[in-house]
């Protein structure tokens, strides 16, 4: 991964769209960049129709004098490619380019990212737009990082029209070599789908019943490939032209929104792994699902320093309800970023809007000015990261792996499944969740990847698996690691076809185990399960007939349909341990379960650390960071394992480390 071109401290600023502002305004704006301390701000991403106000003429005048005006001021430039809003020129001349949906309903302008990506108008439009930005500014000085486009796949991730259609065809036949191949991927055997040319198949509309699952899923990864040759080509325009600038775009890592995009092969593709991140305030605890969306994303850069490009100051204004953050939470938001690898934090916005869809969306510098809390925290924030300067180019440490798959992701959002309850995600979300509250430090990684470094690897409903995925996790177990799977993994290669044989397909072997059949529970159900010392746990969801052979039940059904049948087993296998959960525990269940195996993976617990306390460390050249974000509303003390100095007070910490609550702690050990 590249760092922006010429930025020695950490990223701090925001989305700043100042053509929403007059001119005056610019010179306020940058006094207070300055008095805040931001170092960077992203620029240009909604500006084609001020760019290029009308086809092939360009008035970038404007542009040039904001750029001059950052850099006199210090500030680097994150220049966008404006890609995601082709003017309203554009659509009157080429209609075909706005997106057309399953239903065959064309998009219209007059929002933003209405993008067909397969439109060849649009192709050369785009092209043509960053080449001349990339002529214009490659040797500009405040030029840092090139951001292209904006959030690919949001809110269209796939179009459903003719051109797409012809689009993939050709996918196709590149993909999969021959229709015989498609037919055979397809299963088209089934309810007389089989194609008999090429131009009889179309993108996966609307049909009368359930469609072919191995088409939806085909077309899941065509509109995801489609759109990863619209970046490259942007990309490599910007390459070729200004050498020497890393080009990024902002994914949305974790998420439900961004998850048509596959970003471990997304991740390969930019200079720098960028994430936005917004919480979803839905009672639940946000940081949690934060940790995640940093572990994901830290994970698709290869461990390396990643930047979190968006968050938000306060509140959004996009959920059903908007509330605004506490007192202290935009810092704990911040440094947990950074704590997970993020060298910076940025936000969505800079000022506030007071036009459009995002007038009530929080900023830097807010509606209510700069004699705001807001305002106030911004500068602090901004204090802070300056102080955190040594922990740029560091690494996070983790302690496990999680397996995630967006192939699968996409796999088990189809139809006509054993129980519409089964949810890949929320599984996903309760072992991370258990994980965290251990204070373990998770890496995400994909389930062909070497895991030999990890003690122990959970894998949470991953229900499709290549063979060789599963050859992976066996090998892994064999060589000594310790595996944690969940119920519905391993079922499906990556057609949506069934393994051969006895479920789990792919994983059975590893478990040591088969299961003859589901056994769904109905939507009140729930069973009890006994376990080790007679403790005894419920669950809900999922039960099924799991037949040992080879595993040993650690947990038994105690009522249920599966009663008296193994619930939680365990398999000793070559140097190492694999187990099955078998049902839909809940994060504080699983926890059980993942003492158990941490145990096994010699994972000591993580003792001298409250609840609610979040503990991650980064390391580096520059030394060891050991980051502490009181979550609780108590004053808090962690335990440190060496003493140091505590970077945001300047003060000495030795033996506990006092982090009051609501506040954030980083040492730099000795
Ligand atoms: C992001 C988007 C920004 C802004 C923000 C508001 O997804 O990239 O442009 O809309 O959401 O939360």
């Amino acid at each position: 991964m590249s760092a922006p071109k010429g930025l020695t401290r950490l990223a701090f600023g925001g989305d700043y769209n100042p053509e929403q502002w007059p001119e005056e305004v610019w010179q306020e704006d940058v006094r207070l960049m300055r008095e805040a301390g931001v170092t960077m701000v992203s620029v240009g991403i909604f500006s084609w129709a001020l760019l290029e106000p009308e086809p092939g003429s360009y008035d970038f005048d404007w542009l040039d004098r904001l750029l001059d005006l950052l850099h006199e001021n210090g500030v680097r430039a994150d220049l966008a490619t404006p890609t995601v809003a082709p003017p309203a020129w554009f659509y009157r001349a080429h209609p075909d380019a706005l997106p057309v949906t399953a239903d065959g309903v064309r998009h219209a302008f007059g929002s933003r990212g209405a993008i067909c990506h397969s439109s060849p108008a649009y192709r050369r439009a785009a092209a043509a737009i960053t080449e001349q930005l990339a002529r214009r500014y490659a040797d500009h000085p405040a030029l840092a990082l090139w951001h292209v486009h904006n959030e690919y796949g949001v809110p269209v991730s796939a179009c459903y029209c003719a051109n797409c259609a012809a689009h993939f065809r050709r996918w196709l036949r590149a993909t999969h070599g021959s229709l015989d191949a498609v037919n055979e991927a397809w299963g088209t055997a089934f309810w007389g789908q089989r194609y008999g040319d090429f131009e009889e198949i179309e993108p996966p509309r609307t049909t009368p019943t359930v469609r072919n699952p191995a088409q939806l899923l085909d077309y899941a990864r065509f509109a995801d490939a489609t759109m990863l040759e619209n970046f490259r080509m942007e990309r490599d325009i910007l390459h070729r032209l200004a050498p020497g600038i890393p080009v990024t775009t902002n994914f949305m890592t974790a998420l439900t929104q961004g998850d048509s995009v596959d970003y471990w092969a997304w991740g390969r593709e930019v200079d720098l792994v960028t994430n936005d991140h917004y919480l979803i305030t839905d009672g639940r605890r946000t940081e949690v699902n934060l940790a995640m969306a940093a572990d994901l994303t830290r994970s698709v850069a290869g461990g390396a320093p990643w930047l979190l490009l968006e968050h938000s100051t306060s509140g959004v204004n996009w959920q059903p309800r908007n509330p605004a953050k506490e007192p202290g939470q935009m810092a704990r938001n911040s440094l947990a970023h950074v704590a997970r690898g993020s060298d910076g934090a940025m936000f969505f916005q800079w000022r506030q809007s007071r036009r459009g869809a995002e007038k009530f969306h929080s900023a830097m510098v807010p509606h209510a000015g700069t004699d705001s809390r807001v305002w106030r925290e911004v500068v602090q924030l901004g204090a802070d990261l300056e102080a955190l300067a040594p922990v740029r180019g560091t690494r996070t440490v983790a302690d496990a792996a999680v397996l995630w798959d967006w192939a699968s992701w996409w796999a088990q959002r189809l139809e006509w499944r054993p129980t519409e309850d089964h949810d890949a995600r929320e599984r996903a979300d309760s072992f991370y969740k258990s994980l965290y509250d251990r204070h373990l430090t998770v890496d995400f990684a994909h389930p062909a990847a070497d895991l030999s470094g990890y003690p122990l690897v959970v894998v949470p409903a991953l229900y499709l698996m290549t063979e060789a995925a599963g050859r992976n996790l066996r090998s892994y177990v064999e060589n000594g690691g310790t595996l944690v799977v969940s119920y519905f993994s391993g079922i499906v290669d990556e057609h949506d076809a069934v393994h051969p044989g006895p479920y789990p397909g792919a994983l059975r072997d590893v478990l040591g185990l088969t299961v003859e059949e589901f056994s769904p529970l109905l939507s009140s159900e729930r069973v009890r399960i006994t376990g080790p010392g007679g403790a005894e746990l419920s669950a809900d969801v999922w039960t099924e007939f799991v037949v040992e052979r080879g595993a040993e039940a650690v947990w038994t059904y105690a009522d249920g349909p599966a009663a008296g049948r193994p619930a939680v087993t365990r398999h000793r296998l070559g140097q190492g341990t694999a187990w099955y959960v078998s049902t839909r525990l809940g994060a504080r269940e699983l926890d059980l379960i993942l003492a158990a195996a941490g145990e096994d993976a010699g994972i000591a617990p993580r003792t001298g650390i409250p609840y609610g306390v979040e503990v991650v460390s980064r390391e580096g050249d520059t030394g060891s960071y050991l980051f502490a974000i009181n979550h609780t509303a108590d004053d808090a003390k962690v335990a440190l394992g060496a003493p140091g100095t505590e970077l945001l007070t300047g003060e000495r910490a030795t033996g506990h480390l006092a982090v009051p609550a609501g506040a954030v702690r980083v040492v730099h050990l000795d």
